[in-house]
């Protein structure tokens, strides 16, 4: 297998290749194709570029860009996408929406034309996408797969655009794609803009929690490697032209979570400055258009495929506090900007 991935560098394209690189059933290589917005960072990947010279390659190039990309597709052999690219953050999607429209957009029907124009040798396509194109639920219900599109934000709305895209190059091309539209998830290497990373290290610097209006908007938390495990299955496993919902059985209100982190980082490092870290906790004003509730319906995948969600949410969240405590140069290259400079060095400088 010569497989494309792209977004290699952000949050889950980075776990989804530290996860495959060393299985026993997978001996394929992978080419991470990434253009390095803020949220990419080749740093979560530098040990396995020396570890495995052979079969992980890093491509700094742009989906926006279709020459870039037919290039990586032929001077590779690609025969399998695992497509990840994205802007991703909502808040920046509200602020800002030009870069979702045309990353999450065109970039993926770049992605589906080189695809369609090289058919005989793409054997899956499988398109990373998210819950949030169903929009809000209501105190009762799951989303499920055949649930109305209905996205609140620019960021859901683009991922739509993105996900019909796919579908319509199955129906129409019969290009061989495969879908997972996934819940909230958290792990190592996310960027400290989301909610989870961003709580735990303002809560460990003694810093104020944001916590956006009421605080009892409601996500279904997904530890990132069993997301990755799931995505995995579906590009072995999966029926071609299907979607997959994946979540992780784990609703919760968003002040509940920051309450659990404050508690687990109290329990393991004591208090800050004497007082228990909830007191950190400070309401601000609401997200524009934000979706009240979300909760998965699995239940496709589970029966389907046999995958389910391992990872218990206090399991996941201290694992995750932990990674962040054992992993402050990260951190402050992260939020100084710094590891640009180690991307300069390491890719531009030669
Ligand atoms: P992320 O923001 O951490 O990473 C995105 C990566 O894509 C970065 O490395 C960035 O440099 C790269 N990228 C952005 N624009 C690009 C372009 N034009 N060309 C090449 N590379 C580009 O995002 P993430 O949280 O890892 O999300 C990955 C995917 O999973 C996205 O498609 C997102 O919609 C989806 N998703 C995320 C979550 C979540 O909770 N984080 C949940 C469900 C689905
Ligand atoms: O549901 C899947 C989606 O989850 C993915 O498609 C997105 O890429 C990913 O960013 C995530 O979107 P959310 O908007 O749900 O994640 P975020 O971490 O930004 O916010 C989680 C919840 O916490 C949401 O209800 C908003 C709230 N929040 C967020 C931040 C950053 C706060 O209350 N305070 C904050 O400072």
């Amino acid at each position: 297998m010569n497989l494309l991935v792209t977004g290699g560098c952000g949050f889950i394209g980075a776990n989804f290749i530290r996860f495959l690189i060393d299985r026993p059933d997978f001996s394929g290589r992978i080419i991470n194709v990434d253009c390095l917005t803020y949220a990419g960072n080749p740093e979560n990947l530098a040990d396995i570029e020396k570890t495995h010279p052979d079969r992980y390659v890093f491509v700094q190039a742009d989906i926006r860009e279709p020459d870039q990309m037919a290039r990586v597709f032929d001077d590779y052999a690609i025969d399998t996408v695992c497509h990840f690219a994205a802007e991703s953050h909502v808040d920046r999607s509200i602020v800002s929406p030009d870069d979702f429209i045309q990353t999450n957009i065109v970039g993926t029907f770049n992605l589906l034309e080189i695809a369609r124009n090289r058919q005989g040798r793409i054997k899956r396509f499988h398109h990373i996408s998210t819950d949030e194109v169903y929009g809000s639920l209501g105190h009762d219900g799951y989303f499920t797969e055949t649930t109305p599109y209905q996205p609140s934000s620019p960021y859901s709305a683009s991922k739509a655009a993105s996900d019909h895209l796919v579908r319509a190059y199955h129906t129409t091309y019969g290009l061989p794609v495969t879908l997972s539209n996934c819940s909230n998830n958290y792990g190592p290497y996310q960027f400290p803009e989301k909610l989870i990373p961003l709580m735990i290290l303002n809560a460990m610097e003694g810093k104020s929690l944001p916590v956006y209006g009421d605080g009892k908007n409601i996500r279904d938390w997904l530890y990132v490697e069993d997301h990755c495990a799931a995505i995995w299955e579906i590009i072995c496993r999966g029926k071609e032209g299907e979607t997959y919902n994946l979540g992780g059985n784990c609703e919760m209100e968003n002040i509940g979570l920051v309450t659990m982190i404050c508690d687990l980082i109290d329990a393991k490092t004591g208090k800050t400055s004497g007082k228990p870290r909830r007191e950190l906790i400070t309401y601000v004003t609401d997200r524009p258009g934000h979706d009240r509730r979300y909760a998965i319906d699995a239940n496709k995948i589970r029966t389907g495929l046999g995958w389910e969600p391992k990872t218990a949410i206090e399991t996941g969240i201290s694992a995750t506090i932990d990674w962040y405590m054992t992993h402050q140069d990260w951190v402050s290259r992260v939020n100084t900007g710094e590891y640009r400079e180690w991307i300069r060095r390491q890719y531009q400088a030669g």
